[in-house]
Formats: structure tokens, sequence, C-alpha cells
């Protein structure tokens, strides 16, 4: 059986990498792809890949109203990426999210229409293994050391803020615990967006400067001692692309909102 897939983003930094690896793949196929810029043409004329003989289509709504999908997978901009989601949900797919920046209001919301029309929905703030083991390190942690905080650092265009894994990394906390904090944030003194924001729990530090590429760091701190847990991207897409195709194979095994890799993976 093979699966077929509509890939928003297909022309994109990430999804480019995952449309390219599907392209030598017998038990995913591409039944179609969307991107703006590209309308009209097929992706593999755009990516320089004859084996990717799909169209490519402006919106979402063209895309899966001309090929029917059995997986949606999301890799555009936060701005589009929930209306994208539950689109995909009402024409009966399955959706894989990789795209940041959406709430933890939008995943209600998703999850809400997931259970409703019976699909799986599989959010990963990273698809990166290295991240995937970030994410269990830290919770272990957290289960052990009440306080920590999260710093994301990101090339200086990155525009959504905090970055998707650091978003994940707090929510996953989130269900341990909430990171105490010594001095509650109504009673510091000066400036208090100087202490990050706070999201689910964590207090989370965003840096766009240039010369950073994608890290995420967590800092566990305890009377005299500190334990810090940091992950670095490299500058290809490469690392998205396995957990990306382990989600599409894996998406359609349940109902409702997972959010993370591990939630397919055992890591026990
Ligand atoms: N989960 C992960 O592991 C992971 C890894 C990498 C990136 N990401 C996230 O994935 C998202 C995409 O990242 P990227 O670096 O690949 O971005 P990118 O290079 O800018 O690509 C964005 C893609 O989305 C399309 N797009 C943008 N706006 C659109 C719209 N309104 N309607 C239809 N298509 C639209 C673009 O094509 P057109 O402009 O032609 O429309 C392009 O194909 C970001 O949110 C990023 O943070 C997640």
């Amino acid at each position: 059986m093979t699966i077929r897939v509509c890939l928003a983003g297909a022309t994109g930094w990430a999804g480019s990498a995952v449309a390219r690896a599907i392209a030598q793949l017998d038990d995913i196929t591409l039944v179609s792809a969307v991107s703006r810029a590209h309308a009209s043409r097929t992706l593999g004329d755009v990516l320089v890949e004859p084996r990717l003989t799909c169209p490519v289509y402006a919106t979402t709504q063209e895309a899966l109203a001309a090929h029917e999908c059995d997986v949606f997978f999301e890799f555009t901009k936060p701005t589009v990426a929930k209306s994208n989601v539950l689109t995909a949900l009402q024409h009966g797919a399955h959706v894989v999210i990789g795209t940041s920046g959406l709430t933890d209001a939008d995943y209600e919301e998703i999850s809400a229409a997931a259970e409703e029309y019976r699909r799986g929905v599989l959010a990963v703030g990273n698809f990166a293994l290295t991240v995937v083991l970030l994410q269990k390190f830290s919770e272990i942690a957290a289960r052990f050391i009440p306080q920590w905080e999260i710093i994301d650092y990101a090339h200086d265009d990155k525009k959504d803020v905090p970055s998707g894994t650091a978003r994940e990394l707090a929510y996953r906390l989130s269900k341990i615990r909430s990171s105490e904090l010594t001095v509650p944030l109504e009673q510091v003194q000066g400036v208090v967006e100087a202490r990050g924001a706070q999201i689910t729990g964590s207090q989370v530090h965003s840096i766009r400067l240039p010369g950073y590429t994608i890290s995420a760091e967590i800092i566990f701190g305890m009377p005299d001692q500190k334990l810090t847990i940091r992950h670095d991207s490299g500058s290809s897409a490469q690392p998205y692309v396995d957990g990306s195709l382990l989600a599409i194979r894996k998406v359609n095994t349940f109902v409702g909102l997972r959010r993370g890799l591990d939630s397919i993976l055992d890591l026990s």
C-alpha cells in the first residue's frame, strides 16, 4: 500500500528535502504539493527531480480538491498552518505538522477537529533525533530538579518566537510540573520582560542574531549545581527528513492529536 501525501511547503527549505527523499521511496508518493510561487508547475520541474511528477497548487484547498490523499503534511508558515490543517482534516486526511509557531490554543482547536473527524494529527516541533533525546532527557531532569529556564537561539530573520522546539519542550515539561520561580514575576523589580516569556510554566528566552543557525538549550539549576542540555542544528535540512518520513508512516495508527516524535517511537 502506497501512502498518498499532499505536501504543503514542498518548495521550501525543509519541505523540499522531504520531497526529494520521498522521490526515492516506493511506499510513499506525493500526489500534490502547495506553493504560491510555483503553482501550475510540477514539483519535479521546480526541484529538478524528474521522479516528482505531482502538480503544485497555490492553496491547500485547491490541492486537496484536485487529489485525494491519505496524509497532509504541513511545512509552510504559522500564519496559514492552522487553517491548512483544519481543511485537510475536513477532507479526511491524517495530518503531520512540521510548521512551528502554532500556539497551545491552536492545538486545542486542532485536537478537537482531529477527534471530530476521527483522524490522527502528529505535531512535531523538531523532527531531529537529537532533539527528541533532548526532550526525553529534560523530562527526566524535570522530575528531580524543580527550576529551569529555556533559551532558543536562531538566525536573525526567523520571525516566530519562541521556536517550535522551545514551545514543545515547555509544553512537555508542563505535563510534569511548572518551573518554580524563587522571585515570582509580580515581585520582580525593573523590566519584567527581562525574565523572558512565561510559556506553559517555563521561562523562555529567544535570541535572534546573525551567526546563529538553530539551537535549543535548557538549564536546570539547583543550589551549587547546574545541568545544561543543548541541541545545535547544522545548516542542512537532512536531520528532519527521517523523522518526517516516520511521521507520515505512523500518523494513521491513532486518532486525535499527539505532540512530539517520541509519541510514535519506543524510547524505553
Ligand atoms: N518540525 C521541524 O523539525 C522543522 C524543521 C525545519 C523547519 N520547520 C518549520 O517549518 C516551517 C517551514 O520552514 P522552511 O524553513 O522550510 O520555510 P521556507 O523555506 O520559507 O518554505 C516555506 C514553504 O511554504 C510555502 N508557503 C509559505 N507561505 C505559504 C502560503 N501562505 N500558502 C502556501 N504556501 C506557502 C512556501 O512556498 P511559497 O512562498 O511559494 O508559497 C515554501 O514552499 C517553519 O515554520 C519552520 O520553523 C520545522
